[in-house]
């Protein structure tokens, strides 16, 4: 049931995406090119997947919900292109294929990245799909900002990068991650949550307090599956943190403190939504997945 739903969204995320992507054939071609292949290679979709189930926890329309979901995969396909150049990561595989600026070139891969961000915020002021309410699309266009921006997941990204080689405390990595990774998650919950005009604002903490939880835990995952994951499921190369001397969860608090602290953080997730109804049931599925997932 939770596997056949999040297979569900991660089909319709992929179908809206495709929509809202410029044609490959459509000048520039090669950027347009470069555009489709980062965002429609693969990946779990789990951000647009959180729009949908929050947005489903509060009974927003589906339809209101394929922009938000879009607008943040957008900025998600655009970070992890930027976070494998090599000046950053310097990874060669993503989604078990040449990252996008080995199959494009630098130059073409940081304009995509560009485009990505752009088209991301031009989803969310002109979708014709979306909530109509102009001041609900500007709250989100606020919030998907600062969750991309130097207080969010660039600003994340410039910790991670200082961050390599040195040793961090457990506050200052969490800090890392809350911003590189924490920051696009909690944006997703709230899109799919404001996408109800009439969601109160109770409820809109509570979800908030869900994806703050669920944010880190992801991280912390990625960080696990960094050292135990098989690359051909995971379609990236591991053991890449250990080579850049990234500080991680696993290296700070050992491979089953990283877990256990992921645990922590799921039951976290679920108390958060305690007074939510079952159409929540899905949400809490989700963050079992994120804790317990191989891919
Ligand atoms: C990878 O994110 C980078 C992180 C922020 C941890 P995902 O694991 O969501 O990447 P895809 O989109 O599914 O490949
Ligand atoms: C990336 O974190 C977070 C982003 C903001 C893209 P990682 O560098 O750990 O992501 P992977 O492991 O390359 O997917
Ligand atoms: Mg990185
Ligand atoms: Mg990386
Ligand atoms: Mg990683």
């Amino acid at each position: 049931m939770a596997a056949e739903l999040i297979k569900i969204c991660q089909t319709r995320a992929h179908q809206a995406l495709d929509q809202r992507l410029p044609a490959a054939e459509l000048h520039p071609n090669n950027l347009h090119q470069a555009m489709r292949y980062a965002v429609l290679g693969g990946g779990k979709r789990i951000r647009p997947v959180l729009v949908y189930l929050a947005g489903h926890a509060v009974d927003a329309s589906p339809d209101m919900l394929d922009g938000p979901a879009c607008a943040v995969e957008f900025i998600h396909a655009y970070s992890l292109i930027h976070d494998d150049l090599p000046a950053m990561d310097n990874d060669d595989l993503r989604h078990g294929q040449p990252t996008c600026h080995k199959a494009f070139g630098e130059a073409l891969a940081i304009l995509a990245g560009d485009a990505l961000q752009a088209l991301a915020f031009q989803v969310l002021a002109q979708d014709p799909a979306m909530i109509p309410d102009p001041a609900i699309r500007l709250r989100m266009q606020g919030v998907l900002a600062q969750a991309a921006g130097s207080r969010g997941m660039a600003g994340g990204q410039a910790i991670d990068l200082a961050a390599t080689g040195r040793e961090l405390s457990l506050v200052e990595l969490e800090n890392m991650h809350i911003h590189k990774t924490g920051a696009l998650i909690r944006a997703s919950v709230l899109m799919g949550a404001l996408s109800q005009p009439a969601v109160d604002a109770t409820a809109l903490e509570r979800l908030d307090r869900y994806a703050k939880c669920i944010g880190l835990a992801f991280q912390i995952q990625d960080d696990i599956l960094d050292v135990t994951g098989d690359p051909a499921t995971l379609g990236k190369t591991t053991g890449a943190d250990r080579v850049l001397n990234k500080p991680t969860y696993p290296v700070l608090l050992g491979l089953e403190g990283a877990r256990e602290h992921a645990q922590m953080l799921y039951e976290e997730a679920l108390a958060s939504l305690e007074s939510l109804d079952d159409k929540a049931d899905p949400l809490r599925w989700i963050a079992a997945y994120i804790v317990e997932r191989a891919y």
